[in-house]
């Protein structure tokens, strides 16, 4: 099976806890290609104090890494972004327009994402709305976090949540996930929290969610060559888990649907 699209990977080389190398780099993106991947978003971390990226910089690193992949052939095709650290300085960027959402993806056939709620009058159409990943601290989620989504909303960003089912109050109630879907917000599976990479409480949440249909789509969250081959498994327990109809849903259709929720694509 092929189309997959990896919303979520640590592949671009030396600017987080990702790969080190080049190497490396391309050794997961041929990987990735083998397991189905026809696109992979790269989406470095923005952490301030652990990982201290800003959008230029991460667009840099970014840019140095075209001449790699173009003498290396056959790969998936690349795309930039960055997983958000929803503290307050990264808020701000958000809401400034400092940050880096989704790119547009005009080779990829889109499937239109119904729109979603969003506050009465705010500015935010369908027109102009950008996805953009973020994620939390694992023990609690932000204070007023439902009303910084809306204000992702009114800055036309669409949240996507990374890997829901590794947080800690998601493994106490997951109806805490309630108010950031009632926000607009997506839910992005990281696969390898299928076979228990991160251990029994995030396994469990993530096939909870599942049965509750509630994932827009699947990614790997790779940072090492190491981890395609978890990924490859992951992949093989989600068809058991769900079938091929859901699986190719969340791994290709669905990530297609979350970047055709912008439709400025002419
Ligand atoms: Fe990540």
């Amino acid at each position: 099976m092929r189309g997959f699209v990896d919303l979520h990977c640590h592949w671009v080389a030396a600017i987080d806890d990702g790969a080190r190398t080049s190497e490396e780099s391309l050794a997961m993106l041929r990987g990735l290609h083998q397991a189905g991947f026809d696109a992979v978003v790269a989406t470095p971390h923005m952490r301030p104090g652990m990982f201290d990226n800003d959008r230029l910089a991460i667009e840099r690193a970014f840019a140095a890494m075209q001449p790699v992949l173009a003498a290396a052939g056959d790969l998936p095709s690349v795309h930039l972004g960055s997983e958000h650290f929803f503290d307050d300085v990264v808020y701000g960027r958000l809401v400034r327009g400092e940050a880096v959402p989704y790119p547009r993806l005009p080779r990829l056939p889109l499937v239109p994402l119904a729109a979603a709620p969003r506050e009465a009058g705010s500015p935010a159409t369908a027109s102009t709305r950008r996805p953009v990943l973020i994620e939390f601290g694992p023990a609690a989620f932000p204070a007023r976090l439902q009303h910084r989504l809306f204000d992702l909303q009114r800055a036309q960003l669409v949240p996507v949540i990374a890997h829901p089912e590794r947080y800690e109050p998601v493994w106490r109630d997951d109806a805490c996930l309630d108010p950031l879907l009632d926000a607009g917000a997506h839910l992005l599976l990281d696969l390898c929290s299928l076979v228990g990479k991160y251990g029994r409480a995030p396994q469990r949440a993530a096939e909870k969610l599942l049965e509750d249909d509630a994932y827009e789509a699947a990614c790997s969250d790779a940072h090492k060559p190491r981890d395609i081959e978890t990924v490859v498994q992951a992949i093989e327990r989600l068809h058991e888990l769900v079938g091929s109809a859901e699986a190719r849903r969340l791994l290709a259709e669905g990530p297609r649907a979350i970047l055709g929720s912008r439709d400025d694509d002419g």
